[in-house]
């Protein structure tokens, strides 16, 4: 892939993330799913590459942009898979709340992990504790090792998760063990990604979320040089048999290079609300900003891109 698609990329995200963040607060997630997957579907027309969808907004009978299988870009430039959460916390727009964001991944064909819409277990941390966790371990032994590789002790560890039911038990672990935990209502991306950024003051992501969110998040800690292991949970017979069709066993613990091959990956991600990352769109006199981060595995350059857009010459921007 060449470099140069990162900043075309992030061109993508950052229209995603204006139009959905015209509904901050008003109470209509699938308004601001539908205004962002436009957008985003309308800059892909523009960058120069030739993606195919593996993971989107559903399967083709179900979405009418960004679904499984549509052809992305300008059709000439590299091949490649894409990934996509127009809105990754359709929730938190809709409340006006923390942590929502315009997403995608981009790598080499054939390299990301084509996951159904089901729930994985995740576990995920930032660089300075790759290798000392595991899925598989008791939350009190996945504490204790990033405590030690972080140099500090466990009351000092951080944990976030999101706020279900079904983490009570992980909860409780948690707090028997003494660390301090970030509850998030949604967004689990980001939760996953600020593990890598020491300022977001978060150590470590547990608890299950969507397959498709685990990927993306994947792809953001291969840039990071962080680690995601995760588990397919599959909740029904048909769930059951999407997992065998794809060749992974319930219970397969999913590695960095199953949910994304190799290193020529490349992540984008713009605030539409305000997060401890970035900051979310603001519509001032005459433009908007926003707020982005891009990266590529295979330099591990981030960077992070302040826009600023005239909204008179986009008049699509302001609210009908
Ligand atoms: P949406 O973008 O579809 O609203 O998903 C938000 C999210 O919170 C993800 O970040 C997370 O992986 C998933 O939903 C968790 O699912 P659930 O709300 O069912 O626990």
């Amino acid at each position: 892939m060449e470099r140069s698609l990162t900043m075309e990329l992030v061109r993508v995200t950052e229209g995603a993330a204006q139009q959905s963040a015209r509904w901050l607060g008003r109470g209509k997630k699938d308004e601001a799913d539908d205004a962002a997957t436009t957008a985003m579907r309308e800059v892909f027309d523009t960058v120069p590459m030739r993606g195919t969808v593996v993971i989107g907004e559903g399967e083709m009978d179900e979405a009418p942009m960004l679904y499984i299988g549509e052809k992305l870009g300008t059709g000439w430039g590299p091949n490649v898979d894409v990934a996509v959460d127009p809105v990754e916390g359709t929730e938190i727009v809709a409340a006006g709340g923390w942590n929502a964001l315009a997403v995608l991944a981009v790598a080499d064909q054939g390299n990301l992990l084509h996951a159904p819409d089901m729930y994985m277990e995740k576990i995920a941390v930032g660089p300075e504790a790759v290798g000392v966790v595991d899925i598989n371990a008791p939350v009190i032994e996945n504490l204790k090792a990033v405590a030690k590789a972080k140099n500090k002790p466990i009351e000092d560890v951080v944990v976030t998760i999101l706020n279900r039911e079904r983490h009570a038990e992980i909860i409780k672990q948690i707090r028997e063990a003494g660390a301090r935990i970030k509850l998030i209502e949604a967004g689990d991306v980001a939760g996953a990604m600020n593990t890598a950024f020491e300022e977001t003051g978060v150590d470590i992501l547990l608890g299950s979320g969507g397959a498709p969110e685990g990927v993306l998040a994947a792809v953001a800690l291969k840039c990071l040089g962080g680690e995601l292991q995760g588990k397919l949970l599959p909740q029904s017979d048909e769930e059951i048999r999407r997992c065998k069709e794809m060749g992974v066993e319930v219970n397969q613990v999913l590695y960095m290079d199953d949910l994304v091959k190799g290193d020529d990956a490349i992540f984008a991600a713009t605030g539409i609300t305000d997060g401890e990352l970035l900051k979310g769109v603001q519509f001032r006199g005459g433009y908007a900003t926003t707020h982005s981060v891009v990266m590529r595995a295979k330099s591990g350059t981030v960077r992070f891109i302040e826009g600023r857009h005239s909204l008179a010459k986009k008049p699509n921007l302001v609210i009908k």
